[in-house]
């Protein structure tokens, strides 16, 4: 049912699935998906992941990784249970909203599948997949899918900052981005899969948001996603919720700033003492302070081409 092609990087294969006929996102519709770059551990687990069962119940948080995964799980557990700060505080976000494939790209403490899986209902999920990849009852139980987007260079230098302190990566920044602009990188091709939501973002059951808006305004998309979930909440309880997903709150708050899960990855591999924060800088733009002029340009020239034909436009 899939393939898998080695890749340029030594770790990763290109994954596709082999028969996407029926596959029900193509509403009849031509769609030929391109593989997704992932670590060759991931085969063992494709099949399991595609027939992960899904409930209707279930909320899904998808997205390019680096594109405020962290931040929207946390919003959206939040709204869907009715702004419980207390078990937000106290249940670690990547335990209450569990990354469907991190076992199978890595080998962490836990198996994400199973715990994903025994999830109390309503279960919240988070994935990093394209389309074909995901779960395909997914597109036939249709549950809540926040989608969120990001601009492109900005994922960039997020990125390579999450590949140095999560991943290990040793090579220089400028290889990095070659590889990014190569669509090589784990998860890539990267527009390709923001294209893939963009083109089902009017279905009831998705909520295409963007880094980019959340960040200019977040108190203005509150709403929007309460309403997504058929909840609604005074003005003052929006300003709190505002207040606790800002950046800084975020930021030292243990159960969503994400230093433990650093901490322990450093651990396993032997890079205690190394500086990397996950709730890093959190802006719009600071591509400008981690990309040559040259890397820009050619990261719009990739964006233009990438975008031809698409009604989508990145904000930045
Ligand atoms: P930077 O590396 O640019 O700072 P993900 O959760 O998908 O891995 O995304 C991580 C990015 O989202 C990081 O970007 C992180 O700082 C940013 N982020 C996390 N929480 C945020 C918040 N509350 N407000 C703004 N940005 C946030």
């Amino acid at each position: 049912m899939f393939t898998c092609q080695p890749v340029l990087v030594d770790w990763s294969v290109s994954v596709s699935l082999e028969d996407l006929s029926e596959h029900p996102f193509t509403d009849g519709k031509q769609w030929e998906p391109k593989p997704c770059v992932l670590p060759k551990r991931y085969m063992d687990f494709a099949e399991q992941i595609r027939n992960f069962e899904v409930f209707e119940d279930d909320v899904w948080i998808v997205t390019f990784p680096k594109c405020g995964t962290t931040w929207t799980q946390e919003m959206v557990w939040l709204i869907d249970q009715n702004l419980d700060y207390q078990t937000a505080k106290t249940i670690n976000l990547n335990d209450r909203s569990v990354f469907l494939e991190l076992f199978s790209t890595f080998d962490p403490m836990d198996d994400t599948i199973t715990s994903a899986r025994n999830l109390p209902r309503p279960r919240h999920i988070k994935s990093h997949l394209p389309v074909a990849l995901l779960p395909k009852q997914l597109w036939t139980v249709k549950p809540k899918i926040v989608y969120v987007s990001r601009n492109p260079k900005d994922v960039a230098a997020s990125y390579l900052h999450h590949y140095r302190g999560i991943a290990g990566y040793r090579g220089t920044k400028e290889e990095f981005f070659e590889r990014l602009l190569a669509d090589e990188i784990e998860y890539c091709p990267q527009i390709a899969h923001v294209l893939e939501f963009w083109r089902i973002k009017n279905h009831p059951n998705v909520l295409f948001l963007t880094y980019e808006q959340m960040k200019r305004d977040l108190r203005k998309v509150l709403p929007t996603v309460c309403d997504f979930f058929g909840k609604k909440f005074s003005n003052e309880q929006l300003d709190l919720l505002a207040k606790h997903l800002s950046f800084d709150e975020m930021k030292k708050n243990p159960a969503t700033n994400n230093v433990e899960l650093v901490q322990t990855r450093m651990k396993q591999e032997g890079r205690e003492g190394e500086s990397f924060e996950f709730m890093r800088k959190g802006q719009i733009g600071d591509y400008k302070n981690e990309l040559s002029s040259s890397f820009i340009d050619r990261f719009d020239e990739f964006i233009e081409r990438e975008l031809r034909g698409s009604d989508f436009k990145f904000d930045c």
